[in-house]
């Protein structure tokens, strides 16, 4: 009996439904197909539809004979050389189906895009040969998530990204416009960026003064007692301040106010509220003696004196807060004391200028480098204490989006037909975003959150992108997920997290999230508007990679016994 081709037995709109006498007829060059291959079907018009098999079952006739039923669903038409999304243009019946060839494959993903805006960092899984472009400008442009189970290659991936979009260039010079700043909170990216603008506990410094005044307070202030005397006179002390340090100018003093990112000295604001703690009144009026005895009225004048003297409050009753702020005192000079704060509260973040703090974390790095500069900034958390993680990222986060903010206003103002918002955009890297951005209201998370939850609503309209890396998709702020429109998901086992993913597929390719548990490492669903498909794709080995790679378990463990040095242990622990 002769075998018949294969054939197509019923087109639905989002599906179509193949008939095969034998599996080898539908082999093209030795390619077995499997479960997501492309398939070709013509009609008599010169438009090809290419399909993508989702399942195969076989069927036995009565005569005993096996046919195999392939399931397929469109993904597009090529019509003169163009592949154009949607299916619904085939005219029926089909003629003919057969696999799709590789020229083809590329048309779908390579002829798709301007040359000027690939972007490439992966190929087609199971076909290298295949090289799967971006839209670069729609793929940064808005922001990304990569998500993916423990090891299934997310830190690479980011590697791979980061590293491709420093490396590309128009133009014959030594570094490009790319400015991206990392917060590695395992210590794994020095390896990966050995040319980095590299940030650690040992050379951070991060002015408290450039905290705004939900930071400051979650900082210095007990946030759970709600104590309306700490925080009036705390605010009174910082405003005060802020205008003693700022210098003469009046117009400039009358608009200072509590989240003003100039200058105050926070030694000074503890000495004014020990004095505060001291005051007594009389009639009404607050009096004050110094060290050699003089008295003076508490005025505005006066006030500067509250911060540098150890003063006693004169009178007979007691002022409004009198003995009331020891506790706040406390908490305040532990603060300043503690060593582990000093990258915020210590010498350096007193004497460092605005300029030069925007300037470090954006990549302008002096002579710490042969260019002066650098496209990435890695920041290692791994030291920072875990009280001022989340305002050391809200912070950082905040001076970034603000950057862009006040820099789209400078070159509007320099030219009022400027359209472009930003020509040096930034890219946030958050790796372990769920650690910064959760979906929880703990108060430890609220800045880090509220700072990042506004670049993802606004970022986009001062050049400012998020890239959010995460184990737990389900536990990362909705609001900065569903703002997200460029997904690499990898393998994901949890089923709630699947679920999370599966909502951005088009309904059409809801079943991808069925490959989702099996990818292997570096395996990847790519999704979002800057890709023509959602595609199953293989990242890009990274040219260095970052220190995450597996441990060889069983192979360490079958070796002789290793003496620990424990007491270089001690000392890292003890820095
Ligand atoms: N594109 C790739 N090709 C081949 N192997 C890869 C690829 N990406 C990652 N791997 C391998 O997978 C392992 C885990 O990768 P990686 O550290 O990036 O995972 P991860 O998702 O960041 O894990 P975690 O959530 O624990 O940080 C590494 O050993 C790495 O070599
Ligand atoms: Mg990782």
């Amino acid at each position: 009996m002769s075998k018949n081709q294969a054939e197509v037995i019923s087109v639905y709109p989002n599906r179509v439904k193949i008939s095969v006498d034998d599996l080898e007829d539908l082999k093209v060059a030795g390619e077995t197909l499997r479960v997501g291959s492309y398939l070709r079907v013509f009609d008599n018009d010169s438009a090809v539809l290419i399909v993508i098999i989702e399942n195969f079952s076989i069927e036995v006739t009565n005569e005993g004979e096996r046919k195999y039923i392939i399931e397929a669903i469109p993904l597009g038409l090529i019509k003169d050389d163009k592949f154009i999304r949607g299916g619904d243009s085939i005219a029926i019946p089909p003629k003919k189906v057969e696999p799709a060839s590789e020229e083809e494959i590329k048309k779908i993903f390579e002829n798709s895009l301007e040359d000027e805006v690939k972007f490439s960092f992966s190929s087609l899984s199971g076909n290298p040969s295949i090289n799967i472009p971006v839209d670069g400008n729609k793929f940064f442009n808005k922001h990304i998530a990569i998500v993916g189970s423990t090891g299934s290659g997310k830190s690479h991936t980011l590697s791979t990204i980061l590293q491709s979009a420093i490396s590309e260039k128009n133009g014959d010079f030594t570094l490009n416009n790319s400015h991206i700043i990392l917060f590695d909170i395992h210590s794994e990216y020095k390896s990966a960026f050995p040319d980095a603008n590299f940030i650690d506990i040992s050379n951070l410094t991060m002015p408290y003064w450039l905290l705004n005044s939900e930071e400051l307070e979650v900082l210095f202030l007990d946030t759970e007692a709600n104590d309306h005397n700490q925080r009036n006179i705390f605010r009174e002390a910082v405003v005060n301040n802020r205008k003693l340090k700022v210098g003469d100018d009046q117009v400039v003093k009358e608009k200072l106010h509590f989240d003003s990112p100039t200058f105050f000295d926070i030694d000074e604001v503890l000495q004014y509220v020990k004095n505060r703690n001291n005051e007594r009144k009389k009639d009404n009026i607050i009096k004050w003696k110094d060290s050699v005895g003089e008295v003076f009225e508490d005025n505005e004048e006066n006030i500067s004196r509250l911060f540098v003297e150890n003063l006693e409050g004169i009178g007979t009753s007691n002022g409004g807060v009198n003995g009331k702020l020891i506790n706040f005192i406390n908490r305040l000079e532990n603060k300043i004391n503690d060593k582990r704060f000093d990258f915020l509260l210590g010498k350096a973040s007193k004497e460092v200028s605005f300029e030069d703090t925007l300037k470090n974390i954006l990549g302008y790095v002096g002579d710490k480098n042969a260019h002066g500069n650098s496209n990435v900034t890695v920041i290692d958390l791994s030291g920072v204490p875990f009280e001022v993680l989340s305002i050391t990222v809200s912070l950082i986060s905040r001076i970034i989006f603000e950057y862009g903010y006040f820099y789209k206003k400078s070159r509007y103002q320099l030219d009022p037909q400027e359209t472009l918002n930003n020509d040096a955009p930034v890219l946030l890297v958050y790796e372990e975003a769920h650690k910064y951005v959760p979906n929880s209201d703990l108060s430890k998370y609220r800045s880090s959150k509220k700072s990042i939850e506004r670049i993802a609503k606004e970022g986009r309209k001062y050049g400012v992108t998020l890239l959010l890396a995460s184990q737990r998709p389900s536990e990362i702020s909705e609001t900065i997920f569903s703002q997200c429109n460029n997904f690499i998901a990898m393998r994901l086992t949890n089923p709630n997290d699947q679920n999370y993913v599966k909502r951005l597929l088009p309904d059409t390719m809801g079943n991808l999230i069925e490959k989702m548990p099996s990818l292997q490492a570096g395996e990847a669903l790519l999704v979002g508007d800057s890709v023509v498909l959602p595609t199953i794709v293989q990242i890009d080995k990274c040219h260095t990679p970052p220190s995450s790679n597996d441990i060889p378990y069983w192979q360490l463990w079958k070796s002789e016994w290793k003496d620990i040095d424990i007491e270089k242990i001690k000392n890292e622990w003890y820095k």
